[in-house]
């Protein structure tokens, strides 16, 4: 260790990286929440002109921004290689070849520098951002809501995520990007939609709002998606005001089936606590009805900051720190794994869709 170094050597530091999808990401985390660096490489520019995430370019950008990101981590942070107490890495669920970028590489630091190696779930993590900036007491109901999954979590402790709900079809980012293309507007469509609708009247068409009267907490949101295009189709061409009123009333019926499902999560887990994390939990209206929904019926919220939202690393240090305090770490083996939102079924040719 360097003379130079502020860090106290009794500091647990966990080098996090983070490569799942279109963000190269890297983050030192100390002791578990504060976070000395988070360095993220967003893809989207790169992305946006193909209207989505192409995997092997995504794959392409991690190999070429992976160790810059990580020695700007390390140098932001004002910390030594050597002290790194672990290394935490995303396992999945993502994009195999993207994954494999970090992975390797996290492996390679973790096995050259004697520390162990930390695999982390993605959607877990997502929800551990909150730690970062809240202390929140256990158990309570965590929803993910990303481009790729829509999930709920009855959340026992800093490691235990028992999964209670997911969407059985699109996620509810997806929902959003799929709608937005449709529309004619930029990816990420969330963003776009969330910036259009508050302009709009929510109340202006009435779209679906699936499984609301059941009491399963699973989501869909394929249905709302094929309404909006049946809606398209019989009103072509909508002019300014007319999109904005389609995105506010579009972004209404998923927000309000986030809520609503989280609030009947909440009540059958008798807890009174939740946490809502992932990309999604950037939009606007949904941190507004949640923030409503939920101090009526006296519940705490909390949602991270938008920048521990969007995938970044510095929520895989989160978890992998309590991992690594739990003395829980992986081989040198493991491989990603994918849950990718779309399997090809053989033989029909048809889309079967899982979360
Ligand atoms: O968590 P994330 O960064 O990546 C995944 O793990 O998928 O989430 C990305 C998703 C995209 O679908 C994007 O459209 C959505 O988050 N998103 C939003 C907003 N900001 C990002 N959706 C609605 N409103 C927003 N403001
Ligand atoms: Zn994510």
């Amino acid at each position: 260790m360097k003379e130079s170094s502020k860090i106290d050597c009794m500091s647990q530091l966990i080098l996090a990286i983070e490569s799942s999808c279109d963000e190269t990401a890297a983050a030192i985390i100390e002791d578990g929440t504060k976070v000395l660096s988070n360095i993220v490489a967003s893809q989207i520019d790169i992305h946006k002109e193909y209207g989505g995430v192409v995997p092997e370019i995504a794959s392409r950008k991690h190999v070429e921004l992976i160790l810059p990101v990580i020695d700007k981590a390390i140098v932001e942070a004002g910390i030594e290689k050597e002290e790194i107490s672990a290394v935490a890495v995303t396992k999945g669920p993502g994009l195999i070849g993207a994954l494999m970028v970090g992975l390797s590489t996290a492996k390679a630091i973790a096995f050259g520098l004697g520390v162990p190696l930390i695999g982390v779930n993605h959607l877990e993590a997502h929800i551990s951002a909150i730690h970062l900036e809240n202390e929140v007491s256990f158990p309570f109901v965590g929803l993910v809501v990303s481009g790729g999954h829509t999930s709920l979590y009855l959340v026992k402790n800093y490691t235990e995520f028992e999964p209670i709900g997911k969407t059985r079809d699109d996620a509810a980012g997806e929902a959003f990007d799929k709608a937005a293309k449709v529309l004619g507007l930029p990816y990420p469509g969330g963003v776009e939609i969330d910036r259009l609708a508050k302009e709009g009247r929510r109340e202006a068409i009435s779209f679906p709002r699936p499984f609301m009267t059941s009491s399963t907490l699973d989501f869909s949101f394929s249905g709302v998606k094929t309404s909006m295009v049946y809606y398209l189709k019989k009103h072509p061409n909508p002019d300014d005001k007319a999109l904005r009123d389609i995105c506010a009333s579009y972004q209404e019926a998923i927000v309000e089936t986030l809520v609503d499902k989280t609030l009947i999560a909440v009540k059958q887990n008798g807890v009174n606590s939740v946490v809502i994390a992932g990309g999604v939990a950037c939009n606007s209206r949904l941190r507004e009805l949640s923030k409503e929904k939920f101090q009526k019926e006296n519940i705490s919220l909390y949602i991270p900051s938008p920048i521990y939202c969007t995938d970044n690393a510095a929520m895989i240090g989160a978890l992998g720190s309590s991992m690594f305090q739990n003395k829980e770490s992986s081989e040198l083996n493991i491989t990603p794994f994918s849950t990718s939102r779309t399997k090809y079924k053989r033989g029909d040719g048809g889309k079967v869709k899982s979360a």
